[in-house]
């Protein structure tokens, strides 16, 4: 039994075949892989894709899905080993987790971290409690990272690209946003593009907006591996020449978790991170790309967004074909 928690665990060829399945799914590959099949999503925080893009991909599958949300029409979970549960948590994840994995053939868990200690929330401890307790696979259904929403963004550049990712220059960018956000999709992205052999560009601005080191460092060994490096710049005009590709994305700066007061106005002075049309005119005709939910006219502006250029819709489609294509190989004996 394997977990999908990060696409750290998993090799190049192993994710390009999970890629090459989502592909033939989408083709009208028929599936009927979770036949009898229950899916068990843990959210703990809101969902527009996730939710619906697993609960149909499961139902697309021959499977059911059953969505709860704990301290929300599902009792609140206590997480520490030996928490004395004196507080608001009715139940131990120990017990939650054990309970799902007989009723449920696998879980998917979304947990966002608390942005208070990123020291305490770098340790992921939601999903590795629920991993350690689970006797069936886990999926990471966005934490720290977004394994998922990696799948998607690869299988959009892929077809963008005629398969042809290696080389193409893939810039990251911070965007202004009124609120500190998840560096789970940042970390995620840069991921992905250094693994398959992108050359990669984090353009944020300035060193506190830098991502955690394990994320950096994960991207450089791909780097490496292909014989590139992680170009980290804070000049948007240097950045975005000659991009293949915008990955537009917000995210708190990890120094400041916990401490908003103090980042919010650094932050307000960074609105000019948006991505806007002056900006992608300096690239080699880049698609740009968000995972969504975007703020329209604050981290993408209309005009790009509504733009050919703008394979954010494809993205979001290809949750659904690259999340079956990771329910089948979940299931797979
Ligand atoms: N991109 C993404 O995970 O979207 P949701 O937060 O709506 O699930």
């Amino acid at each position: 039994m394997r977990h999908f928690l990060t696409t750290a665990d998993w090799s190049r060829a192993e994710l390009q075949a999970m890629l090459d399945d989502a592909r033939a799914l989408k083709g009208g590959l028929r599936g009927e892989d979770l036949a009898g099949k229950t899916l068990g999503l843990l959210f703990f925080n809101p969902s527009l894709r996730t939710r619906t893009s697993f609960e149909i991909g499961a139902r697309q599958l021959g499977g059911a899905a059953v969505i709860l949300e704990p301290g929300k029409g599902a009792w609140p979970i206590a997480f520490e080993p030996g928490a004395v549960m004196d507080g608001d948590e009715e139940e131990h994840i120990s017990e939650v987790t054990r309970v799902l994995s007989r009723y449920c053939d696998v879980i998917g868990v979304r947990a966002f971290p608390k942005f208070q200690d990123w020291s305490k929330d770098r340790e992921d401890r939601v999903i590795r409690a629920i991993a350690e307790f689970a006797t069936v696979p886990v999926i990471n259904l966005e934490t720290i990272t977004h394994p998922c929403q990696e799948l998607a963004l690869m299988l959009t550049l892929q077809e963008r690209f005629g398969g042809q990712v290696d080389g193409k220059k893939f810039v990251l960018t911070w965007t202004y946003h009124p609120k500190p956000l998840n560096t789970a999709v940042a970390n995620s992205a840069l991921m992905i593009a250094a693994k398959f052999g992108m050359d990669v560009t984090l353009l944020c601005p300035n060193e506190e907006y830098l991502l955690d080191p394990r994320y950096m460092d994960a991207a450089r060994a791909s780097a490496a591996e292909h014989g590139r490096t992680i170009t980290v710049s804070h000049d948007i005009d240097e950045a975005y020449r000659g991009a293949n590709m915008v990955y537009a994305k917000s995210w708190g700066a990890i120094p400041y978790f916990g401490r908003w007061p103090d980042e919010k106005p650094m932050r307000d002075t960074l609105k000019h991170f948006i991505v806007d049309e002056a900006k992608m005119a300096k690239t080699d005709g880049a698609y740009v790309s968000h995972c969504l939910p975007v703020r329209r006219n604050v981290k993408v502006t209309d005009a790009v967004l509504d733009s050919p250029a703008c394979i954010a819709i494809d993205e979001a489609e290809n949750r659904l074909h690259v999340q079956k294509a990771v329910l089948r190989r979940m299931v797979r004996p």
